[in-house]
């Protein structure tokens, strides 16, 4: 039923993304990842035609309801990648080539003996920064305040990047077009508060 949009989903592969092949273009190249339901996928990258969007997201029930948002016609500049990003992220990126990495409500593993599981730590980080080029930028949110603070440290620790406010957490977003993610929407209907935190790579 979804046949016309397999295109978006980037089969299975090792080795490094082609971005041309991909994209059939060699415009800049921004990152989700975590794409959830799809709410960013879909409604950002129609404002910026003149720049791709990889988004990744590892449950693939999640990626059959991204494809729902998407349409051929609106959103030729999205693929999604089907896979659980780790530090072996820079093996599936070429060094330096990534403008910005959007990265909304990531898992918190609010568990202390589950903090392992966490998606920001030292040498993810590290494979971060080596897929970002120089100046490429890192803008994260979480209504969560214990992993706010746990991503404040770590990338206090990590040379490879700078805040953009000495304030580190925001209580609103830096870039323009914020889209609520439906993350975002159900966790504001309980009651919590975004926070936002947006780096550069130096
Ligand atoms: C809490 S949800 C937030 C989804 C969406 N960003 C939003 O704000 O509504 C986290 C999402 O990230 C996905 N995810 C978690 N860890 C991931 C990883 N390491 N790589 C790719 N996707 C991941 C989960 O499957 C889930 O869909």
């Amino acid at each position: 039923m979804l046949s016309d949009r397999d295109f978006f989903v980037l089969p299975p592969h090792e080795g490094m993304v082609d971005y041309v092949a991909v994209f059939g273009n060699a415009n800049p190249v921004y990152i989700e990842i975590g794409s959830g339901k799809g709410e960013f996928i879909s409604q950002y990258p129609t404002l910026y035609p003149d720049a791709n969007f990889l988004g990744f997201e590892v449950r693939e029930k999640r990626i059959r309801n991204i494809l729902k948002k998407l349409d051929p016609s609106r959103n030729p500049n999205v693929r999604l990648m089907v896979e659980l990003v780790d530090e072996g992220i820079r093996e599936r990126l070429p060094a330096e080539s990534v403008e910005g990495v959007f990265i909304q409500h990531p898992d918190p593993w609010p568990k202390r003996r589950h903090h392992r599981r966490r998606l920001i730590q030292p040498v993810f980080l590290e494979a971060l920064a080596y897929i970002l080029k120089k100046g490429g930028f890192v803008q994260i949110s979480t209504d969560h305040a214990e992993y706010a603070t746990w991503i404040e440290r770590e990338f206090a620790q990590c040379p490879l990047f700078k805040p953009v406010f000495s304030e580190t957490i925001q209580n609103s977003p830096h870039l323009e077009n914020h889209v609520v993610t439906w993350f975002e929407e159900e966790q504001r209907r309980q009651g919590y508060e975004p926070q936002f935190m947006f780096y550069h790579k130096v």
